[in-house]
Formats: C-alpha cells, structure tokens, sequence
C-alpha cells in the first residue's frame, strides 16, 4: 500500500537528475547523458536510419514526453559527440513503462540496449516501481529475444497496435521488486 502511495505521488514529480558520464561498452567509449528538445532533430535523423526511411515518433511525439509531467527519463548515447541511441521511460503508478529505444544500425549487437535498458530498471527501482514493460511488435523477433533475455515476460497481445503496418503488439512485463 505505501508502495503504491509512493509511485503515485512520484508520478507527478517529473524530474529527476541523471549526471552525464562516459561509460564503456565493449570495448568503445560513450557519452550517456539526458535527451534535450535540442537533440529533435538528431533523434528523428536516427530514427530514419533505424526504420528505413520512416520516423515511428515526430517532433511533436518527442516534446510531449521530454515536458510530460509524469515522471519520466529519456536518455541518449552519443558515440564522437553524435547521438546513436535512445531510449524512453515513463512512470504510471506503480509501472515504468518503456515507451521508445533504438539504436543505430553500424552500432547495434553490441550491448547498448541492454545497458539502457539496466538503467532504466535502475531509474524503476529509484522511483519504488513493481514492474517495467513495454510493448513490441510482434515480428520483431530481434527485440522479443532481448528483452526475454532480459527477464521481461510475454503478457498478452494487443491487436493492430502500430498504425504502420497494422500489426499487433507483445506487451511484455518485468517484475522489478
Ligand atoms: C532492438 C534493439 C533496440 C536492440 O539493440 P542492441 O543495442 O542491438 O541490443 P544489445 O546489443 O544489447 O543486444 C542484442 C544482441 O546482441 C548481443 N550482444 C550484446 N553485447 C554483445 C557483444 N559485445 N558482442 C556480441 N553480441 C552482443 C546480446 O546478447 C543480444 O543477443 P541476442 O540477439 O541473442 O538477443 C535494436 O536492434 C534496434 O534499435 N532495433 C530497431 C528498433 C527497435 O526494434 N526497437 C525496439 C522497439 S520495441
């Protein structure tokens, strides 16, 4: 019950400070630091490498989380000064709710998603949540096999979930405490 008091409250306390820092991932140097509305026009150039061409989140879908008043983290991973990952979380009660993460094809399969991912379960726990998910889509096997890697459980489908593609959605859930 005062979990649940806890996250409730935390749901409204949108911000919370994440310090930039260098961080080594096999074997390369990055900077892990968090998304600006600065870094828009970046993040929508590495979402048109990511998923050929076409951009799942706009500008505008971008704004609403960075100033959502829910509590919320999104962080970016820059490789020399240029940024090749992302990803999105955001707290709904007891929930942290992984909303977006994608990393740049040349950079890929080499443990970027799941150390965001860690951080993400990291922020979780700060923030006194129960559980993290998120949803996938269902062809995207790559994604399914990591994130069960990862501990995150098949929960149930979600018909025709992405407009693009009409194609149904995993929502996959992992129990943080
Ligand atoms: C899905 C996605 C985010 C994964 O990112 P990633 O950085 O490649 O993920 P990781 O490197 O942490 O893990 C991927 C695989 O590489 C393996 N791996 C991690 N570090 C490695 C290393 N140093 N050497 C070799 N393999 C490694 C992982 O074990 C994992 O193995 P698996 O394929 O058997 O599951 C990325 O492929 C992507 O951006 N895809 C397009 C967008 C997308 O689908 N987003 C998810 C929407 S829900």
């Amino acid at each position: 019950m005062l979990k649940k008091f806890r996250s409730a409250i935390s749901a409204f306390h949108h911000k919370e400070h994440y310090a930039s820092h260098e961080q080594e991932i096999a074997d390369k140097k990055y900077t892990i630091r968090e998304m600006t509305s600065d870094d828009i026009k970046e993040l929508l150039q590495l979402e048109r490498a990511v998923y050929a061409d076409e951009v799942p989140w706009t500008r505008s879908a971008f704004l609403a989380e960075l100033y959502s008043r829910y509590t919320h983290l999104y962080l970016c991973v820059l490789y020399q000064n240029k940024i090749i990952a992302f990803i999105g979380t955001r707290v709904f009660f007891d929930d942290a709710h992984v909303t977006h993460v994608a990393v740049h094809p040349q950079f890929q399969k080499s443990g970027i998603a799941s150390f965001l991912l860690q951080e993400v379960e990291t922020f979780a726990n700060r923030q006194h949540c129960q559980t993290l998910s998120l949803e996938v889509r269902m062809s995207n096997i790559d994604a399914k096999r990591l994130y069960r890697k990862l501990g995150y459980e098949a929960q149930k489908s979600l018909p025709n979930y992405y407009r693009i593609g009409n194609e149904d959605a995993l929502y996959m859930v992992k129990k943080v405490k």
